[in-house]
């Protein structure tokens, strides 16, 4: 099927790239004309897994234009996947869903076009986008829409630094449209996923589990709910392991021992229950605001969403006040932090744990010293006025330290030669942010350990 996708950021892109790998005709749509020259010459503009190699098998089925009359007239499917940052009231700003509206409306020529909102936008944006494309249809062609076009919701629920994964092997496909013509295109443009009948690539292996995926198909608004109602969630059981985690060192109980204990029911699971300094990234704290929001519109407030949020910047202030406990003077300590992307995989900074961490240690008075094996360029790129506490290796982080924090735990660093540090601190403190380093180990080797969450037993 032909297929535009409007938006080359991590859903944009991978949405697109996946669909030409399973034989779609992809044609993908930015404005930003260095994005669009990156992936001419067959680069990402992000670091995710497997993204490159997807896109250089799919390549003869994708083209990459920063103009909208190459890729909308004569597509069976538009999505949209243009960013949706936050604004300072917890609403998401919708300037470039209106701009990517406006632009369809008027390229739109074909038979019959879905046009998809794929960004996660508030409830009710089907119905806003469809009278932005009917307008913008309506002035340009200088006639009446009469069914060329209808509006669907299909939300994404790939996470960073397995996208490519999450998009080919989903737990659930969920489509929301008030037409049901635009059920059945969708439906076609899917099959391989939903049956699982493409041949996976070499380098991703269909896993054994996955069989046929669900398809959950649903009114607009339903779907859009779907969205916030998953994020929130999973927002809130990260939230609630914290929370149980710091309760457990005061009662001197493992957290690790409560979380598998608990997770083990099936009606709770044990994924997202990895207690530390809390969630970051693009999504939850931005979903989490934009769903209060909209909630306040109705004059609803939402209590337990509220209340993660509150837990989640807990966690990144404890993160301090475990070191102050333990060195009781900030002032001209040098910290080391390992990790700055929001979690391992990726070289997203969005909303990341680390650089609240390294603001609140440096407003203490101290000195950081910074490392991400992956993110490091592009943190000199975004955070300039942190860029000069960057450190080239991991030596240079401990070396001369008084603490080092584990933040994103990124599987290098969970396979270092601790033993060789020990030496190189001036005082030998491990903070393990995500309560993923073996304390006894580290304390046999000389070190003091310590977590966020509650893990004293035997220590
Ligand atoms: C999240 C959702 O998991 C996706 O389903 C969704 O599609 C996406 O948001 C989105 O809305 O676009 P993502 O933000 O990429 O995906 O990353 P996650 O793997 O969910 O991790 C989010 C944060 O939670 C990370 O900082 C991670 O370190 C933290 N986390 C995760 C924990 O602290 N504990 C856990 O047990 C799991």
């Amino acid at each position: 099927m032909k297929v535009c996708v409007v938006g080359t950021g991590y859903v944009g892109l991978t949405t697109g790239i996946c669909l030409a790998y399973l034989g779609h005709e992809v044609t993908c749509v930015d404005l930003n004309q260095e994005k669009v020259d990156l992936l001419r010459g067959g680069r990402s503009p992000i670091y995710e897994p497997f993204l490159d190699e997807l896109m250089h098998e799919a390549a003869h089925n994708l083209t990459f234009t920063t103009d909208y009359a190459e890729g909308v007239p004569g597509a069976e499917v538009v999505f949209v996947a243009v960013q949706t940052p936050s604004l300072p009231d917890g609403q998401p700003d919708l300037r470039y869903l209106r701009m990517a509206a406006e632009s369809i409306g008027r390229t739109i020529d074909g038979e019959f076009t879905v046009v998809v909102n794929k960004s996660t936008v508030p409830i009710g944006s089907g119905n806003w986008v469809e009278s932005i494309l009917r307008e913008s249809f309506e002035q340009f062609h200088s006639r009446r829409a009469a069914g060329e076009f209808a509006v669907a919701s299909n939300p994404e629920f790939l996470r960073e630094g397995s996208a490519i994964h999450d998009t080919l092997y989903p737990d659930r496909i969920v489509i929301g449209s008030d037409n049901p013509r635009s059920l059945d295109v969708l439906n076609r443009l899917y099959r391989a996923v939903l049956n699982q009948s493409f041949t996976a690539p070499t380098f991703l292996p269909r896993p054994e589990e996955v069989g046929a995926v669900p398809l959950v198909s649903t009114d607009l608004a339903s779907a859009e709910l779907i969205k916030y109602a998953a994020n929130a969630f999973l927002a809130l059981k990260i939230s609630y392991i914290n929370e149980i985690g710091k309760l457990a060192n005061k009662v001197g109980a493992d957290i690790n021992q409560v979380a598998r204990g608990t997770g083990l029911d099936a009606r709770i699971g044990s994924r997202f229950l990895q207690p530390g300094v809390g969630w970051g990234g693009s999504c939850f704290g931005k979903d989490t605001a934009a769903l209060i929001a909209t909630a306040a519109e109705y004059s609803y407030d939402m209590p337990i969403v509220s209340a993660a949020r509150v837990v989640n910047q807990r966690q990144r202030e404890e993160a301090v006040n475990k070191l102050l406990d333990e060195l009781r003077i900030l002032k001209g300590r040098k910290i080391g932090l390992l990790g700055l992307a929001f979690k391992p995989n990726t070289d997203d900074l969005r909303d990341s744990p680390a650089i609240d961490i390294a603001r609140l240690m440096i407003a203490r008075g101290a000195r950081v010293k910074l490392h991400d094996p992956i993110a490091a360029e592009r943190f000199r790129v975004e955070e300039p006025e942190l860029a000069a506490s960057l450190c080239e290796s991991v030596d240079e982080v401990f070396d001369d330290s008084d603490a080092v924090v584990l933040v994103t735990e990124w599987p290098q660093y969970l396979e270092l030669d601790w033993g060789k540090y020990v030496g190189l601190m001036r005082t030998p403190i491990i903070l393990d942010g995500r309560n993923v380093l073996d304390p006894q180990r580290l304390s046999r080797l000389g070190y003091t350990y310590l977590t966020i969450a509650g893990r004293p037993v035997g220590l």
